[in-house]
This record gives structure tokens, sequence and C-alpha cells, in this order.
């Protein structure tokens, strides 16, 4: 499979324009849709699945998916068939498994692998290789996997070799991290015992719904003031289900703040997963002082969903909780834009795990502001921003270190700021939000190569 990022960077910048209007229909969340292929594989028989997110991300998934032994199809747009083999069934693949930039993607896989007879190399590219896997293969070797090469530090390419019958444990997660979660639970599929993950702060969920509607016996229960325990019957035989991806609340977040922050825009974003695991940017902004009308609220393929009516807004610093970051863990750095724009400081704590994101989200965000002529401050794992009360300078070029969530939140920057932003390459949007620029040009933004 190519690279989305082979070839020469691709600059592109944003000026001020007009204000935004119309209705926006976002791709599918790209947790579910990595889950909604692994769940394929894992079942025996047929998982048909609608509004897949069709991102770069996603596809190395699938292509690892097939590796494995599943036959997947793509019908239609975002209408996809996943032939599963089921637990128990897999082969190991013929050639390394390259997950290009996603993380998540390789890090359930490992899970997968891990509670399988089988051997696998991950490998990714330059961001992926820098981010650390150790989390991951730790609880993985308790169950006894084999950890058979790795880069230093536990890093990409890695082989591993997973555990014939894997050990049933008991994990407390060091961090707050929905993938090491997710990596114990899928290889916990094969054990023949209970595997239980102990969280001490709730992570998305996703990974435990999609067990017990796949047929499962999952139990969660909460433990201590924001924590979860997790335990999983090994072996159950998954049933195929079909699958609705909602629309990706953290793709939601660029036309959101977009919106917010251009000045007389109008927008309704249409069937935003509102899964309370993934709403902390929505509640933040709220107390920011948006007008955000969620309106029509509804439940559909799982999650709760409803449609978000945005009018530019003027906004104020506020002090965003520690504890928040799971439920929001991707969407700092276009809140760091909206804080930007906002009258007064904003504090964005407990922001660690910021910087083992696609590129060390913390120094790119705090050295995007500094293009844009912002004043900030890092002081310990906090993000402090003095806003301008909407008149930010703008004018600078962002390095995106391979980094989506940089790239597409310095646009949004642009689309408001005095003079234009520039970031030094916008290739990466594809893994997450291919359909990114053409939306927001739709919606009015004036972006130029
Ligand atoms: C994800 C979990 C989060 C998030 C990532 C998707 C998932 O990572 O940042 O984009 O789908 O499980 P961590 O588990 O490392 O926090």
């Amino acid at each position: 499979m190519s690279n989305s990022h082979e070839g020469l960077p691709q600059p592109l910048t944003a000026r001020r324009g007009k204000s935004l209007s119309g209705r926006v229909k976002l791709p599918g969340d790209k947790s579910i849709s990595h889950r909604a292929m692994i769940f394929g594989l894992l079942s025996v028989g047929e998982t048909m699945v609608e509004g897949l997110l069709e991102g770069d991300d996603v596809l190395r998934t699938a292509s690892a998916c097939r590796a494995l032994g599943a036959k997947i199809d793509r019908l239609g747009d975002g209408h996809w068939r996943v032939h599963g083999v089921g637990i128990g069934g897999l082969r190991s693949p013929a050639d390394v498994l390259d997950f290009g930039n996603a993380g998540t993607g390789s890090r359930l896989m490992m899970g997968v692998v891990g509670g399988h007879n089988i051997t696998a190399t991950f490998d990714g590219d330059a961001s992926l290789r820098k981010r650390p896997m150790r989390r991951i293969l730790d609880p993985l070797v308790e169950m006894g996997v084999e950890v058979v090469s790795q880069a230093e530090g536990g890093r990409c390419p890695i082989t591993i070799k997973g555990a014939a019958d894997p050990l049933p444990i008991t994990y407390a997660t060091p961090v707050a991290s929905a993938q090491i979660k997710s990596a114990i639970l899928l290889a916990g599929l094969n054990s023949p015992g209970r595997t239980t993950v102990i969280e001490t702060e709730a992570t998305r969920d996703h990974t435990e719904k999609m067990l017990s509607y796949f047929g499962a016996t999952v139990r969660v229960t909460p433990e201590g003031h924001d924590g979860r325990r997790i335990e999983l019957e090994g072996r159950p035989e998954l049933k195929p289900r079909p699958i609705m991806v909602p629309r990706d609340p953290s793709s939601a977040a660029f036309p959101l703040v977009a919106a917010l922050i251009v000045p007389g825009s109008d927008v309704l974003i249409e069937g935003v997963m509102m899964n309370p695991l993934r709403t902390g940017l929505l509640t933040t902004l709220l107390e920011m002082g948006a007008s955000i009308e969620i309106v029509n609220p509804r439940y559909e393929g799982g999650e709760d969903v409803a449609d978000l009516q945005v009018r530019s807004s003027t906004l104020k610093g506020v002090d965003v909780p520690a504890a928040r970051a799971p439920s929001m863990i991707d969407e700092y750095p276009v809140l760091a834009v909206a804080a930007s724009f906002a009258r007064g400081e904003t504090r964005m704590r407990g922001l660690n795990e910021l910087r083992v994101k696609e590129s060390d989200r913390l120094q790119a965000v705090a050295d995007g502001l500094a293009q844009a002529g912002m004043t900030y401050a890092i002081e310990g794992d906090d993000l402090i921003v003095q806003g301008m009360n909407g008149a930010v300078p703008g004018g600078g070029t962002v390095a995106t270190h391979l980094d989506h969530r940089i790239a597409m939140s310095f646009l949004v920057m642009g689309m408001a700021s005095d003079k234009p932003m520039t970031v030094d390459d916008e290739r990466m949007i594809a893994t997450s939000f291919p359909s990114f620029v053409a939306l927001m040009r739709n919606l009015g933004a004036d972006f130029y190569a």
C-alpha cells in the first residue's frame, strides 16, 4: 500500500474569508472504524459496515486484517463487508504489517496478534516509529506474548509471537489510554479465563461496547472516583453484527471551532457521536460561552448522536481540569486555537499524554502558537494560552511533524487570524479526515496551496 505521505510535503495556507454557512456531514468515527474491521476479522461470517471512515489509518487496519485472514470488500461509499475467520482462526501474515501513521490500528492489532499463536511484525512511518509501544507490550508479555525483536526503547519495527493460550490477567493501566485497555481485551478474547482491565480514569469505551454487541460477556463496573473495571470472559464466539459508524466528534471539532471564530458564521454539523467519553471539547467550549445548540438528539448504531447548530461566538478563557483530558484527548490542538481567539487566559491541565501522540503535540501546538504571534506558556504538563479577544496576529508557517490534527488546527486558525496561516504539509490530513479541505471550502473557507 502506498503512503499518504510519499513524495514531497504539500504546504497549504488558510486566510480570512467570508463567514461560514451550510450543513456538514462528517466522515465516520476513526476509533469505531478501526474496531469495525477488527471485530469483523474476529467474528465468523460476514460483518456489514456502513459509514466507515475511509482514511489512510483505517485502510491500514483493513489491510492488516486481510493479512491475518479476513476477506474484506468495499461495496460502496463507506459501505464495507468483512468476512471474518473468528477468534482462534487467524494466520501469520506473510509480510510486515505496515500501519503507516496509525497508532490506534497498530496497538489494537498487537493485542489481536498477541492473543493468537502467530507471529507478526509491526511497522509504520517516521511518526509511528517514535511512539512508545512498551505500554502495550508490557501487559501482553504478562499474558504470554514473546517480543521477538524491537527497536530501541520498545518502538517499531516490532516483531511479536502471540500466546497460544493467553493467560487471563488483571491489569491496571498506568496511563489513561483506551488503546492499552483495548489491546489487553482483544488479546483476552482468546484467553481460557477472565481478563480484567482497571482504569483509574474512564477512557473511550467503544471496545467494551462492541464486545458485548458482538456477543461477548463483558462486565463494566465503576472503580474509584472516575475509573472503571472491565471484565471479559474469554473465548466467546463473536457473531457478526451490522455496524453503523457514527460521525467522528474529533473531526467535528474542526468545523465547530472554525464556525465559532469566523465572525458571522452559522453551521449545522449533522449526526455527531455524543458518547460522553468523547464530548469533553463540547463541554469546554460551552463553558467558554460558545453558541452550540444540540439539536435532535437520538440513538443510532449503538451510540448517542445529535446535530450541532454552531454560531460564531465571543469566547472567554477557562480552566480545563486534567480529569477532562481522556474525553477530549485529541481535541487540545484545536481547543488551543479557540483559546487564542477568546478573551482572557485558558489553562489546559494535565497534557502529558499529548507528548506521545502523532507528534509531541504539546510542543507542536506551542510552536504553532509562537508562529502565530501568540503569548503562551508550558508549565509542567499544563498549556496556558493568553487569548487575543478575536485579534490573533497569525502569519507564520507551522511545522506539522506528520500530525494531521496539527495541520487541521492551524488551518482553522488561519481562517480567522489577521494574517494567513500556512502549514508545512497537509498530506497527513488524509489519515483521519480525507474530505477536510473540500468540506471546509464548501462552508466558505479560503484555502490555497
Ligand atoms: C484512541 C485512543 C486515544 C486517542 C486515539 C484513538 C482509540 O489514544 O488519542 O486517537 O481509538 O482507542 P490513547 O489510548 O493513547 O489515549
